[in-house]
């Protein structure tokens, strides 16, 4: 119920940032989307708000490349990053995203939680271990929500969730639970709506 009212309320792109001057004030909630280039962080902001593109989506990797802060309802933010990994762009820009993506996750007081999205066709790899290390240094408890579920069949899953799960021991910001997702479909995205409107 309390889902349902705060993902009915307003959604508004505030801004995207560049640099770590241009966040704005750290007074509410803030959960964010982090995860591989084309993973599908920005399709699940749009899945989750019933907004088809209010973050941009496209299958070029890189395609966010600012770190867009959306309102939702007075007393949250859902922050849109830039993906890590391969990205279709010049490696100097690529490297300054990556700088202010780190900062950004080690030194925001108000992020209450990081998703860390993992296709669920490829599971974790070296590039999202690097980054949920980063989370355990700084203490920012992060979810794993596996996306893409309409594209993977039922024996891939059970692997990725294995790997996952197992994976997910040797860090000590894991929140235990996966969330299994489709932005195309709408599997599991009541779920992450529940997770974040129970945030306080
Ligand atoms: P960057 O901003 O480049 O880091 O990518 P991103 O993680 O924001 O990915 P984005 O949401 O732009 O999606 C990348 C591609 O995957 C797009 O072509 C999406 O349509 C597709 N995609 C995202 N989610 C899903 C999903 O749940 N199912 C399917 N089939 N395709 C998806
Ligand atoms: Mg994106």
């Amino acid at each position: 119920e309390a889902a349902r009212k705060l993902f009915a309320g307003p959604v508004e792109f505030l801004k995207g940032v560049v640099a770590m001057p241009g966040l704005p004030p750290a007074d509410r909630i803030e959960v964010c989307f982090a995860g591989r280039s084309n993973v599908g962080k920005s399709s699940l902001i749009n899945a989750l708000t019933g907004r088809k593109a209010i973050a941009r989506a496209s299958n070029t990797p890189g395609r966010t490349q600012e770190i867009n802060f959306f309102t939702l309802g007075d007393e949250r933010y859902l922050v849109d990053l830039p993906g890590y990994g391969f990205a279709n762009a010049p490696v100097a820009v690529v490297e300054k995203w990556q700088r202010l993506l780190k900062q950004y996750l080690s030194g925001r007081p108000t992020l209450r939680r990081a998703f860390v999205l993992i296709d669920a066709r490829h599971g974790i790899k070296a590039v999202d271990e690097e980054i949920m290390s980063l989370l355990d240094s700084a203490a920012v408890t992060f979810q794993v929500v596996l996306t893409k579920a309409d594209k993977i069949n039922a024996t891939t899953l059970e692997k990725t969730l294995a790997q996952t799960r197992k994976r997910l021991q040797n860090h000590t910001a894991a929140f235990p639970e996966l969330i299994l997702t489709s932005s195309e479909k709408g599997d599991g995205i009541p779920t992450l709506r529940a997770t974040i409107a129970a945030l306080i």
